[in-house]
């Protein structure tokens, strides 16, 4: 995970690339997530090699007030623009619809172009827009009743 959260382009839309403290919190916080809520970000795993290239998953989330759970998705930059964080999303949709909410989300800053076509390709579109950390973010959504033919 090192490798993709310590990289500094990939985590540019987020304060700072993280450090090793940083990376090991990250994992700890989303095997706490896995106790208490059922899930999680999980180890995205290329099934070519069986080598850890990122993470996807469902994590609880405060949007204006109210618990969303929301699809998250960080790629290893040599992997990125194979499809791998769309293929990766679409069936944490899935799993998420099946066992955990009528209603996900993703909350992605305006500029991060290439998260919006993830969340796009999912199906999701625009709902709203929320302060986080003092910066503008759309939060993206879909329901469990517009997921036909995605
Ligand atoms: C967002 C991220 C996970 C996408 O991973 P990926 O495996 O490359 O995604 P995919 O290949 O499934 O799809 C990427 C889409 O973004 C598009 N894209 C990539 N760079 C783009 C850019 N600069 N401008 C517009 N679209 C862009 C791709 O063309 C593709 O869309 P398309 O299929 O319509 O062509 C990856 O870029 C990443 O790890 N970013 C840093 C972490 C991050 O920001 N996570 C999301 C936090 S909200």
């Amino acid at each position: 995970m090192a490798r993709v959260l310590s990289d500094p382009e990939t985590m540019r839309f987020y304060p700072a690339p993280f450090d090793r403290a940083g990376v090991e919190n990250w994992i700890a916080r989303n095997r706490y997530r896995y106790a208490k809520d059922g899930h999680g970000l999980w180890a995205m795993i290329l099934k070519s090699t069986g080598e850890l290239i990122g993470d996807c998953g469902l994590t609880v989330q405060d949007v204006d007030g109210a618990n969303e759970v929301e699809i998250g998705y960080h790629v290893r930059r040599d992997h990125w623009g194979q499809g791998l964080a769309t293929e990766a999303a679409r069936a944490c949709r899935d799993f998420g619809f099946s066992r955990y909410a009528d209603r996900l989300v993703s909350i992605i800053r305006p500029e991060n172009r290439p998260s919006r076509r993830v969340a796009e390709k999912i199906g999701m579109n625009v709902w709203k827009e929320v302060m986080r950390a003092n910066l503008p973010h759309l939060v993206y959504s879909i329901r469990k009743d517009q997921t036909q033919q995605r």
